[in-house]
């Protein structure tokens, strides 16, 4: 039984447990005891007190050390660790060797970044009775940090969280998606073998009610959420004066004019459209083609598309793996079945067999269908013709969401005009809108989110800019 972890001792005794299961084999992989209120109340008593009595003066090479010597733990279970995340979220093997990987540079990012937190001199000549005034700027940690993260990537978007709180000097709660709690919980183990002080991470295995009574919590200064739209939209409407970062949803466009490298832009997107059964947040769910290299598009991806293996995550050549959940796996199939009622084609894939959904091709969409309108988080592509740079333009803006996108074109200007009208937390030229790497400021506009992480954007969030003023002489 795995048990959370408060102030460096576990607790895994509890009245409510909760088992983890493998989404391919259906079998049980762990049991947790669930978190309980009480739990909640001591974990950020104790961290609200160790950031007091600890982690506020913990020198920053003292913090870098920390996260390094994660990393360099982490190294060392590379297989231990992939292994895990195959099982508990289904993610194929390879793809669970990467996410290990990124986190191992996420910690190695956020060690660098520890020991550059700087601040400023505040030119207070500049304003009219200034002179003989000195202003600085510090950045100064916020406090207790809550860490709340999906089951997508259970390392490592919880690591881009975690890992710049404790490079800006926070305390931690960390609270793991319910489906995907071991990874996590091998995590902070790890940390605790690199020398990290009790109490400064703190692990609850809960449900969402342990969510809400963090973001509700007074002595919780900052919510760091990745996960869906409605529950983003509460925890904005609950956390009070807190700071908050959220991370939610998209419908990402990947635009393909008819100057592309067709063939790459194929390749790249079957990826990018795939890749965990859609389940990541940038997944390429519209792929907008310039109506001249249509068909040949259309052609070329839905061939490479049949060549996926679909299967068992544990085979190093499989490409994709189950959806978390059959209820994940049946909603999906249903918005299939939805578009399809309203006059969408089928052109590759969509059946639907307990967790696994073969990657689907949908053609005749349109903008009211869940597949275009929500997001999909599945393995759903929608492939629409576009006319002109404004329509492709034009197509794609029209979300509720903004995170990031993929523009496919050599010519520059073209590139250059289409990146700055997309209204998106980022564009990608030549590169799937899936494509992320773990130091670019990544989160989204309107609906998709508030705040940036990529870790050097996401520890200036976790530090407050605190200002001290000199008055250097006598009016007299
Ligand atoms: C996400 O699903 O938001 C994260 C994607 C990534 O880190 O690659």
């Amino acid at each position: 039984m795995l048990g959370s972890i408060i102030n460096g001792q576990e607790y895994n005794e509890a009245s409510n447990t909760k088992d983890v299961l493998n989404p391919y084999t259906r079998e049980k992989e762990a049991t947790i005891a669930l978190a309980s209120k009480a739990d909640l109340e001591q974990a950020v008593t104790n961290a609200f007190d160790t950031f007091h009595h600890t982690m506020k003066d913990m020198p920053a090479h003292e913090r870098s050390d920390i996260l390094r010597k994660t990393a360099d733990l982490m190294e060392e279970r590379v297989d231990d660790f992939a292994d895990t995340i195959m099982k508990e979220a289904g993610k194929p093997i390879r793809s669970s060797q990467e996410e290990v990987q990124r986190a191992i540079q996420v910690l190695r990012f956020a060690s660098e970044e520890a020991k550059h937190i700087s601040g400023e001199v505040v030119p207070m000549d500049a304003a009219l009775d200034g002179d003989g005034r000195l202003g600085l700027v510090k950045h100064i940690p916020l406090g207790v940090v809550a860490a709340i993260t999906p089951f997508n990537f259970p390392l490592n978007l919880s690591l881009h969280k975690i890992a710049p709180a404790i490079a800006a000097g926070n305390t931690v709660i960390f609270k793991p998606a319910e489906k995907t709690p071991v990874s996590a919980y091998k995590l902070v183990q790890l940390f605790q073998e690199a020398g990290i002080p009790d109490g400064v991470l703190n692990l609850l295995l809960g449900t969402g009610e342990i969510g809400e009574g963090l973001v509700k919590h007074d002595q919780v200064h900052k919510i760091s959420f990745t996960g869906s739209l409605p529950v983003g939209r509460s925890i904005r409407e609950s956390a009070g004066f807190k700071k908050v970062t959220l991370e939610l949803g998209s419908n990402s466009p990947n635009i393909i004019f008819d100057d592309a490298n067709i063939n790459e832009a194929v390749d790249l997107l079957v990826k990018g459209s795939f890749a965990f059964s859609g389940q990541v947040c940038i997944s390429a769910q519209r792929i907008y083609v310039q109506t001249s290299v249509y068909d040949q598009f259309l052609k070329q991806f839905i061939e490479k598309t049949k060549g996926l293996k679909v299967g068992n995550p544990e085979e190093t050549d499989t490409d994709i793996g189950p959806m978390i959940d059959e209820s994940e796996a049946k909603r999906a199939k249903q918005w299939i079945d939805d578009a399809v009622d309203n006059g969408a084609n089928v052109e590759a894939g969509g059946n639907q067999e307990g967790t696994v959904l073969r990657p689907a091709i949908m053609t005749n969409v349109n903008s009211n269908m869940k597949i275009i309108a929500e997001e999909v988080f599945a393995p759903i592509v929608s492939v629409i013709p576009f006319d002109n740079e404004d329509d492709a333009v034009t197509y794609s803006n029209n979300s509720i969401y903004g995170l990031q996108a993929g523009v496919f074109t050599k010519n520059l200007d073209q590139a250059l005009r289409v990146a700055d009208q997309l209204e998106m937390g980022g564009v990608w030229i030549n590169e799937i809108s899936t494509y992320r790497q773990d130091n670019h400021p990544y989160g989204g506009v309107k609906q998709s989110g508030i705040g940036k992480e990529g870790v050097k954007y996401a520890v200036e969030d976790m530090t407050e800019a605190k200002f001290i003023g000199f008055k250097l002489k006598d009016n007299d």
